[in-house]
């Protein structure tokens, strides 16, 4: 791998131990996948938060790190176990938000912005177009390869943080405009009316493609919130880091125009495996005990939603709806969280359904409109599903 000579210094210790150390594994990392260099990155975005999913050995290498290296850009955190100022009120334990606390602390001593998001995109970490970047939350690297037009792997935790720490990452992958080119083209003869069916449809077309990258052909326009779902869901049931829409994606044309696409396969999607999906991913036809939306973290528009569909309404039932804590100060400004803390529903931040302990509290059946929630929740909260759209789901519980 060719090094700058500012690369080399680092690599060989004269920024520091921690610099040093942070170099040699990105170095190996990039000699594994035939990196011919290092890329300056823009920004940074590190999972692997909640002390669910990291436990006491995530704490101690971040604890560790902090004593040895500052991230050098903006660089955010994903979402964390708990919410950070509502624990108790939610049900979470003393404990398990004290471990939680050390972490986000560890991350914060080293300048990562504990945001505590999975959209990051969403309160100012906004890449432009073309930027090389280092994040590693699975939807979140699809909206930005996608929607936005940055360049990212699909990045582990720890080598987002690694790569925030020295400033560049190795130039492979998503990184290479050649290799951001479609795999597959999806001919989607349906007209989409809501979330869940755009969901579903992210999710039967990540199990056909897995890592490749599909190209859609729609009748439908879709929307920003359109876009989070169907990556996250591609990205959960497939590991896709990047897809394309015709006319509706930045890099749609370029996928178009190279030389490939003719000779791709053509796969044609009708409503009745949008319909399937949509049904699979169900496991149960019980009311839920909690509906819980925001997966991923919901935009201001999103909440705005549920604010007006709950206007003046009861809910017999807990609802969550998981965001950032800036889009829940946005939402307290624009009057939508007195609406819904009216109705008896929580704004919850920092966290959501799928990495907090939500299998410690007293729950059974959750419903969710997001296809990733409804893919990983049976899993790894032990909770049945019901994927429904907001309508649907409100209803049910009001
Ligand atoms: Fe975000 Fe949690 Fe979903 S991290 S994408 S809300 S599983």
């Amino acid at each position: 791998m060719q090094l700058t000579k500012y690369e080399e210094d680092m690599y060989n210790g004269e920024y520091g131990e921690g610099k040093a150390e942070c170099m040699e594994i990105l170095v190996s990392l990039g000699k594994i996948y035939d990196a011919e260099k290092m890329i300056p990155i823009t920004s940074a975005q590190v999972s692997g938060v909640s002390y669910k999913t990291i436990g006491d050995a995530g704490l101690d290498f971040v604890v560790d790190l902090g004593q040895k290296a500052d991230v050098e850009l903006e660089t955010m955190l994903n979402p964390a176990g708990v919410d950070i100022e509502n624990w108790e009120e939610l049900g979470f334990s003393k404990e398990f938000t004290d471990k939680q606390i050390d972490i986000i602390r560890g991350y914060e001593s080293i300048g990562v912005m504990s945001t505590c998001t999975c959209t990051p995109y969403l309160i100012g970490n906004t890449p432009l177009l073309n930027d090389h970047v280092s994040w590693s939350e699975s939807s979140a690297v699809c909206y930005v390869n996608s929607v936005i037009g940055a360049r990212s792997n699909r990045e582990g935790g720890p080598s987002a943080l690694l790569a925030a720490i020295v400033g560049r990452t190795p130039y492979y992958g998503n990184h290479i405009l050649e290799n951001r080119k479609a795999d597959m083209i999806f001919d989607v003869d349906y007209n989409f009316t809501n979330e869940a069916e755009i969901g579903a449809l992210g999710y039967y077309v990540g199990q056909i493609v897995n890592d490749k990258k599909p190209y859609f052909k729609l009748n439908n326009s879709l929307s920003r919130n359109n876009l989070k779902s169907l990556g996250a869901a591609l990205a959960s049931s497939g590991a896709v880091s990047l897809y394309h829409v015709e006319n509706v994606t930045p890099e749609a044309d370029f996928a178009k125009n190279h030389d490939s696409f003719s000779e791709l396969e053509v796969i044609d999607v009708d409503e009745s495996m949008v319909k399937d999906s949509i049904d699979n991913l169900s496991t149960t036809d019980k009311i839920p005990d909690l509906v819980s939306l925001g997966c991923p973290h919901a935009s201001i528009t999103e909440i705005q939603k549920v604010a007006s569909l709950l206007k003046g309404k009861k809910l017999n039932k807990d609802l969550w709806i998981c965001t950032s804590k800036a889009i829940k100060s946005i939402s307290e400004q624009c009057g939508y969280l007195d609406i819904i803390e009216a109705a008896g529903g929580k704004v919850v931040s920092d966290t959501c359904m799928v990495v907090a302990p939500i299998e410690e509290l007293d729950y059974e059946v959750i419903g969710v409109n997001s296809a990733k929630a409804a893919n990983y929740v049976p899993n790894m909260c032990k909770l049945d599903v019901v994927y429904d759209t907001v309508e649907n789901l409100i209803d049910m519980i009001t």
